[in-house]
């Protein structure tokens, strides 16, 4: 079915699953960064970047496109497998693509290419009949991050990618949501495009870790896109919580290591790059 030649899983990381958890109760932020190809995977773990998500983003900041809906499994599985053999210690997760996780069915065969590819996690957006895909994934050995607030996948109905979680209805709403993907077995939450004072409830509401992207520095981590970290122009409008770390960090790596330091040291997101309510 799907077509990538299986990797060593699990690979020799220095990162585990169930050390997630323990970041969270040590007080210790989490640092993300999407990631396609070993060369740039070698320089985050040279940096000590956590964890690494081989996004759908990828099919628009690699593929070109204006959404991530024509992404496919065997996308995603061949950039984790590039980005497996440049990492050592990072935690590696790679998403489900649009519809592969329709089904459980669908998303166990979808996420077993993902693991054998060299990912210990995946990732998969939205609550709803998505608690099914979540519980049927983890008793089966397949760790799960859940992704809520902005869903990209669900551009179509949502009109566009705008902050979700504003009123008060929408907010209880995406807490009763994140409450949900922790009882179906979730081990971390990436929050999109969330209000702050809402990702902040919702962070102190759960045990897993959440990380946020355009959600406020409250999150237990952050996450941000590698081409919006570096200022790359990938043809799509430049949100609010993007911050180009390059002009700061003066080189490639420069720049992972002041991102990091501004994620460990809770100086970003700042104000100015994220959502104040
Ligand atoms: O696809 C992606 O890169 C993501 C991040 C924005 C969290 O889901």
């Amino acid at each position: 079915m799907y077509t990538s030649a299986p990797t060593d899983t699990p690979r020799k990381t220095a990162w585990t699953v169930p050390m997630l958890a323990d970041a969270k109760r040590d007080g210790r932020p989490l640092v993300m960064l999407t990631c396609y190809d070993a060369g740039f995977a070698r320089t985050m773990d040279a940096v000590g970047i956590d964890l690494v998500l081989i996004g759908d983003s990828l099919g628009m900041v690699v593929q070109g496109h204006n959404s991530t809906l024509p992404v496919r499994v065997d996308d995603i599985a061949y950039h984790t497998a590039c980005v497996a053999r440049g990492l050592s210690k990072a935690l590696l997760i790679a998403d489900l693509p649009f519809q592969s996780d329709a089904t459980p069915e669908r998303a166990l065969d979808a996420a077993t290419a993902l693991l054998q590819a060299g990912a210990a996690m995946v990732k998969l957006e939205g609550a709803g009949h998505k608690l099914e895909v979540i519980r049927f994934l983890v008793e089966r050995e397949i760790p799960v991050c859940a992704h809520l607030g902005l869903t990209p996948q669900s551009v179509l109905r949502l009109g566009g990618y705008k902050v979700q979680g504003r009123d008060e209805a929408a907010a209880a709403r995406l807490r009763e949501d994140a409450r949900a993907v922790q009882d179906a077995g979730a081990s971390l939450l990436v929050l999109e495009c969330v209000p702050n004072p809402v990702a902040a409830a919702i962070t102190a509401d759960l045990a897993i870790p959440t990380v946020g992207i355009g959600a406020g520095v409250q999150c237990d981590g952050q996450v941000l896109v590698l081409h919006d970290l570096l200022g790359v122009n990938s043809g799509h409008r430049r949100p609010k919580f993007v911050k180009d770390f390059l002009a700061e960090g003066g080189s490639i790596e420069g720049a992972f290591r002041a991102y990091a330091d501004a994620v460990r040291e809770r100086r970003f997101p700042d104000e100015a790059h994220s959502y104040a309510g």
